[in-house]
């Protein structure tokens, strides 16, 4: 393996995380500061509380990384740091840390794209993974069906047409009462609960057989939760959950599927925080093996914000000679595939 150490800093949300990462694949450390205490008392993330958070909490988690992977700044030879997309203020404290770094250091810098860093953790656990292999994407701000064609190179097949994924599962998570952060709670209750006690709808778009949504189902729990409050029905939480997740989990299995077949690709991996859903991996996990396609998903850890699969990606880039300047900014809505 590679000798090339990177010192990675994720801040575009609500984590404050910093990892040390060998040849893009051994993690040496791996630290992440979560601020979801302090947001689940707003029942979300409130943007100028994570920028403060993260500036308060920077200097602390990338140096506990350097000390857990035994390794000095002087060390490493390169600083990779998030620059899009994400919140603007959270993603400024990582990409300011890592210029300062960087420029005190003569490291060189290497900004990394927060989805191609969600995408690359499955590098990580998986030493024998290369491209091509299709990716579903799923996470709060994102939901993309690809084909990575090569380290850094995408062919975007599909996206959401309004919500997110994870967005879904958030605004649903409140409707029913069970709060911030909503995906892992419903993943939770879910299991107490009948995924077939009420059929809500699975979507499709007409005209991109790819393409997602997810508001129409959003919607259809919200009609089913007042149509019950009129006729004075008594709600089952668990079961409404279970219900809308199997929805969530027929349209990302089928469409991933459907994916995977027509590409002729037989690798299938998943990234981002909704990734980490047991039922998702679960029926994934089924279909794929009864496909025979090789199924790859990161840890749940790895697939929830966090720096070592930024430090992944940075590895692929960095090897292509990917240098940036100090004039690098943080872009809030950078696509997959835009380069600073
Ligand atoms: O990838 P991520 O950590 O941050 C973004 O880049 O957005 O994803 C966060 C999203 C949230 O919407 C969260 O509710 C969802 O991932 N999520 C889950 C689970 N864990 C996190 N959704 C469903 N089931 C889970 N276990
Ligand atoms: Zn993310």
């Amino acid at each position: 393996m590679s000798s090339v150490d990177i010192l990675a800093i994720e801040t575009s949300c609500d984590e404050t995380a910093a990892a040390v990462v060998r040849g893009g694949r051994e993690v040496l450390s791996n630290i992440i500061s979560s601020q979801i205490d302090l947001h689940t008392l707003y029942g979300g993330v409130v943007p100028e509380i994570a920028s403060r958070k993260h500036i308060e909490k920077i200097n602390q988690v990338a140096g506990q990384a350097l000390h857990e992977a035994g390794r000095n700044l002087s060390d490493m030879d390169a600083i990779a740091v998030t620059y899009g997309p994400g919140l603007v203020g959270a993603l400024l404290v990582g990409v300011s840390a890592a210029k300062a770094m960087s420029f005190a250091s003569g490291i060189p810098l290497v900004g990394v794209h927060h989805i191609e860093g969600h995408i690359s953790a499955n590098y990580i656990e998986n030493k024998e993974l290369e491209p091509p292999f299709v990716c579903l994407v799923v996470s709060g701000g994102h939901s993309h069906l690809v084909v990575v064609r090569d380290y850094g190179e995408y062919e975007i097949l599909g996206r959401t047409r309004d919500d997110a994924a994870g967005e879904a599962f958030d605004k649903v998570a409140r409707a029913i009462g069970l709060g911030y952060p909503g995906g892992p709670k419903i993943d939770k209750v879910s299991r107490q609960g009948n995924p077939d006690a009420i059929q809500f709808p699975r979507a499709k778009v007409a005209d991109a057989v790819y393409d997602f949504s997810f508001s129409g189902l959003k919607s259809a729990v919200l009609n089913y939760l007042n149509s019950c409050e009129m006729k004075g029905i008594p709600v089952c939480q668990a079961d409404v959950a279970a219900s809308f997740q199997k929805a969530v989990v027929d349209v990302l299995v089928e469409h991933s599927l459907m994916a995977v077949e027509e590409s002729g690709i037989d690798k299938f991996a998943i990234a981002g925080g909704v990734a980490s859903n047991q039922a998702l991996r679960e029926a994934l996990a089924e279909a794929c093996r009864q496909k025979g396609v090789a199924f790859y998903r990161p840890s749940p850890i790895l697939c929830t914000d966090n720096a070592a699969m930024i430090g992944a990606a940075a590895y692929y880039e960095y090897q292509k000679g990917v240098r940036h300047g100090y004039d690098l900014n943080a872009v809030p809505n950078l696509k997959l595939g835009d380069r600073a």
